[in-house]
């Protein structure tokens, strides 16, 4: 079986992740969506919530796995007995630190292969800081995030106190 890892922040899932996650499950048998732990101090969606929005966006997917992991990429990697790390390469901007991150992970595995995949070009200035800085400031965000994530961004910003 061709297990592929797909690892980020996902704070939110967003549209562009989504459509990597439905075109890597063309590729390999299945896809591990893994969130890193701690990645910000101070992340807008709990891990937990991170974790249900992919699970509920992939319901009925069985070859789609949510999992989180801490530490090196590499090492979970390995320990999920996987040998390939999706990413999605949205634009040139983004090429330099993933060539730099695919080059360190195969320095430290050289085992483990990076596959980059291009987003359908409608999500390919999507970034989930973005989606999170024009929700906050009052601008539309649907058909760019899963609808549970806009909802959820609704709920959030609705909690939040008056200013
Ligand atoms: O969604 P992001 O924030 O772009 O994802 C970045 C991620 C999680 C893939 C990267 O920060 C990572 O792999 N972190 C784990 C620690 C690690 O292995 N660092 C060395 C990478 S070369």
């Amino acid at each position: 079986m061709k297990l592929a890892v797909y690892p980020g922040s996902f704070d939110p899932l967003t549209n562009g992740h989504v459509d990597i996650i439905e075109r890597g499950t063309r590729l390999f048998d299945k896809i591990v969506v893994a969130i890193l732990v701690n990645v910000e101090k101070s992340p807008l969606f709990s891990m937990q919530e991170r974790v249900e929005i992919v699970r509920e966006v992939f319901k009925g997917h069985p070859n789609v796995e949510v999992d989180t992991f801490e530490g090196l990429l590499v090492d979970y990697v390995a320990a999920r007995k996987a040998d390939v790390i999706v990413r999605g390469l949205r634009a040139l901007s983004d090429f330099e630190a993933e060539f730099q991150m695919a080059l360190m992970n195969r320095r430290l595995s050289p085992h483990i292969e990076t596959v980059f995949m291009m987003p359908a070009e409608q999500y390919t200035y999507i970034s989930s800081r973005l989606i999170k800085e024009v929700f906050a400031l009052g601008g539309r965000v649907s058909g760019l995030v899963p609808d549970t994530v806009e909802t959820r961004l609704r709920e959030k910003l609705a909690a939040q106190p008056a200013r």
